[in-house]
């Protein structure tokens, strides 16, 4: 694919996540939340599957899922189903937004943790750890109204971030296994992003977050979390320059996340490969953090001839698998295991997938995930699988 169009893609989304409009996954607010994570009465969809052997027990890494809660469409509360597959195949937990700033932190005096409280209480009930997202993120949704508004200068606001962080990080010391502690601040193309952040601090907070959440929580493993770092050298540039940074200074950091919203055609292994190992190179965790490969790709010239596709073949389903092990792999043979965070999908079942609204803007179905909207796995399930059992990757 074109670079210039997938740097345009990926400013696409992320206009689409400063608005958030609509949507099916559109975050509501957390005020009418259920408290708890606990299997509702609603009777399990009738078909029970069978479900192959665990993932989590192929790999001695954390293998995680994203999971909606509280007042989200496709709440795990809600259904048994889902609690079913997420328990067999997952090790760890990410809350696909309630740890975002927003959600535990909606008036300067005041933190919610109620939800999720609750969705940590699950997910140790069920031997899963949980990977925190996110302690700053400049996404406009969940950046809470009055912390847009505070005022003050750059002392100010650098006090104000490390209540946020400081008070939040404490909370779940001990609870958490790991932080994204700051979430996309390198924009496309390079350079640090123009977030509301930036604007306040220059790039000071981003430094400032990691040590402050070192200081509450010495033992959760810390993160910096971007998008598109596999594929963007300039965006890749500009991290590696923070991290020299960092190691200069003595700014605690244990790994990067990458995201990894990819394309079945893009960006090639060998490329995603080379990324991983410029941290590993410096002695860096890797973590997979946000895993989905939608079937189309809406900067591909040939979704925008017209070849969109609206049906998941067998044969779809097949190459996803293929790529979701060659992606798996490529992670395995680029980074060694004691430098490996782990896997996270960004979802569970194919229409819960944020990329219906964020990237197809509810146009026509996609199927990015490793089980279908029943809870049944896709080949992708086998396709994680192969890569873990060190198999070759294969489209049958
Ligand atoms: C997404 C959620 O999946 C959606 O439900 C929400 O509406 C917007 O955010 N990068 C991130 C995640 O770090 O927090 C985003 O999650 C997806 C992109």
């Amino acid at each position: 694919m074109n670079h210039i169009i997938q740097l345009f893609s990926i400013s696409l989304l992320t206009i689409a996540l400063s608005a958030c409009g609509g949507g099916s996954n559109k975050p509501k607010s957390s005020s009418a939340a259920r408290s708890s994570v606990a299997p509702s009465s609603t009777a399990a969809s009738s078909s029970v599957a069978s479900l192959s052997v665990a993932l989590k027990t192929l790999t001695t890494m954390p293998i995680g899922v994203a999971v909606n809660a509280a007042d989200e469409a496709y709440n795990i509360s809600d259904s048994t189903a889902q609690q079913r597959v997420v328990t067999h195949h997952f090790n760890q937990l990410t809350a696909g937004n309630i740890m975002k700033m927003s959600y535990l932190h909606p008036s300067e005096n005041s933190f919610t943790y109620t939800d999720a409280d609750a969705l940590i209480t699950f997910a140790s009930d069920n031997g899963m750890s949980v990977h925190g997202h996110a302690l700053i993120w400049h996404s406009d949704y969940q950046v809470p109204t009055w912390m847009k508004d505070y005022p003050g200068d750059k002392t100010a606001w650098l006090a104000m971030l490390e209540t946020h962080v400081k008070t939040i990080a404490t909370h779940y010391s001990g609870k958490v296994a790991s932080w994204d502690v700051v979430n996309e601040a390198i924009e496309d193309g390079g350079g640090y992003r123009n977030s509301i952040f930036y604007q306040k601090t220059q790039a000071d907070y981003i430094e400032q977050a990691f040590i402050n959440a070192n200081a509450s929580d010495s033992t959760a493993d810390l993160y910096y979390n971007d998008y598109n770092i596999e594929a963007d050298t300039a965006k890749m540039a500009t991290l590696e320059t923070m991290l020299d940074g960092f190691d200069t200074r003595d700014v605690p950091i244990d790994g990067v996340g990458f995201q990894m919203h990819i394309y079945m055609d893009y960006p090639s292994i060998t490329t995603i490969k080379a990324s991983f190992q410029k941290i590993v190179n410096r002695n860096l965790k890797v973590k997979i953090s946000e895993l989905d490969i939608p079937i189309n790709n809406p900067y591909s010239s040939a979704y925008q001839g017209g070849d969109i596709k609206t049906t998941l073949t067998t044969e779809l389903s097949r190459a996803q698998k293929k790529r979701y092990c060659e992606v798996v792999t490529a992670y395995l043979e680029a980074v060694p295991a004691n430098l490996r965070g782990g896997v996270t999908i960004w979802g569970v079942a194919d229409p819960s997938s944020w990329l219906i609204s964020f990237l197809f803007d509810n146009k026509h179905d996609d199927w990015p995930l490793i089980f279908d909207a029943n809870y049944s796995e896709k080949p992708a399930v086998q396709g994680v699988a192969d890569a873990l059992n060190n198999q070759p990757c294969t489209n049958q």
